[in-house]
C-alpha cells in the first residue's frame, strides 16, 4: 500500500529560480532562506519519497481568468513548464503517473469534490521552484499536481481546502502500490504584490498560522477568505495550499523543522517540514 511519509510547506517566489540559476546559495541576501532547506535535504535523503502530491496555485500559465477551476488535478505522465515571463530559466518537465492520479481523482469525486481533471497540464513556478529547492540535482520524484484557485474570487474556504487534503490523503493510503508519498503545499506566507498595500507582510499572523497548522489546523478554519486577505495580504491567500497539504497528512504529525525569513522579494518566506506517522490502532483489552 502507498504510505504518506510527510509534508513540506514552502514559498514559491519566482526570483528564487533566478538565484538558483546564478548559484547564489551563500549570498548574504539568500543564505538565510536557502539554509532553511538543509534539514529538508537531510530528511529527503533518509526518507526517499517516490511520489509527491503538490498543492499549488496556477499564476496564469495554465488557467486564466476566463476559465479558472476551483480545484484541478493533473492526470498525465508528464508536466511541462513554459516561459512565464519572470526572466527565470524554463525548467525541465516533471514526471507524472496517470494511474496514480486517476486513483486520487476517483477518491475526490467519490467524496463530492467536483474537480476538473486535466490530462494535459503545465506547471508554473509554484511547482518547479519548490522542486528545485528540494532536489537541486533535478532528479525529482513523480508528481500529482493539484491546483487550487487562489487568484479569482470567490476562493474555496480554509475548511474546504483542509477537507480536500483529507480526501487526497485517504485516496493515497488506499492505493495498492507500495509508494512512499510526500505532500507539498506551496506559496505564501504573507504577501501582497499590488494595490495600496503592496509589500504588506504580517509576521504575527504567519507565526500563528504555522503554530496552528502543525498542532490544530481545524482552528484555522475560523478565518474567512476576506479575513485571510486582510491578515495575510491579497496573495497571502496562497496559504490555502498549505491547508490542503496539512489535511493530507492523515496520521500523527510532528513538526521537524521550520524556517521563516523576511523578505524574499515581496514575500515573508517560510519552509516547514512535517513527519507523518501512521496512527496506532488501539488494541481491544
Ligand atoms: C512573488 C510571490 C509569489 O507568490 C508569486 O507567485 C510571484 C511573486 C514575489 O514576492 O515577488
Ligand atoms: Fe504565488
Amino acid at each position: 500500500m502507498a504510505r504518506i511519509i510527510g509534508g513540506v510547506g514552502t514559498t514559491h517566489v519566482p526570483s528564487i529560480g533566478k538565484a538558483i540559476a546564478e548559484k547564489k546559495y551563500n549570498d548574504p541576501y539568500w543564505r538565510p532562506f536557502f539554509s532553511g532547506f538543509d534539514a529538508v535535504h537531510t530528511w529527503l535523503a533518509r526518507e526517499k519519497p517516490d511520489a509527491i502530491v503538490v498543492f499549488s496555485n496556477d499564476h496564469g500559465l495554465n488557467f486564466f481568468l476566463d476559465k479558472l477551476p476551483t480545484f484541478a488535478v493533473g492526470a498525465a505522465n508528464e508536466y511541462r513548464n513554459e516561459d512565464e515571463g519572470w526572466g527565470i530559466p524554463v525548467s525541465h518537465a516533471a514526471r507524472g503517473d496517470a494511474a496514480f492520479s486517476w486513483h486520487i481523482i476517483n477518491g475526490l469525486v467519490a467524496d463530492s469534490f467536483d474537480i476538473t481533471m486535466c490530462q494535459e497540464m503545465l506547471v508554473d513556478h509554484a511547482v518547479t521552484i519548490p522542486l528545485q529547492l528540494m532536489w537541486p540535482d533535478g532528479n525529482w520524484p513523480l508528481i500529482v499536481p493539484v491546483s487550487i484557485n487562489t487568484v479569482q474570487h470567490p476562493l474555496p474556504s480554509m475548511a474546504r481546502c483542509l477537507e480536500l487534503g483529507r480526501s487526497v490523503g485517504r485516496a493515497i493510503t488506499s492505493y495498492p502500490q507500495d509508494l512512499r508519498v510526500m505532500i507539498l503545499g506551496t506559496g505564501g506566507l504573507s504577501h501582497q504584490l499590488d494595490g495600496e498595500r503592496a509589500g504588506f507582510i504580517n509576521k504575527d499572523f504567519d507565526t500563528l498560522c504555522m503554530d496552528q497548522l502543525a498542532t490544530d489546523p481545524e482552528a484555522l478554519t475560523r478565518y474567512t477568505i476576506p479575513q485571510l486577505v486582510e491578515l495575510a495580504g491579497a496573495q497571502g491567500v496562497e496559504f490555502l495550499n498549505w491547508m490542503a497539504m496539512r489535511g493530507a497528512l492523515t496520521g500523527t504529525v510532528a513538526e521537524l523543522h521550520r524556517n521563516y525569513h523576511i523578505p524574499i522579494s515581496n514575500t515573508a518566506a517560510a519552509t516547514v517540514l512535517y513527519e507523518n506517522r501512521p496512527r496506532l490502532l488501539r488494541r481491544a483489552a
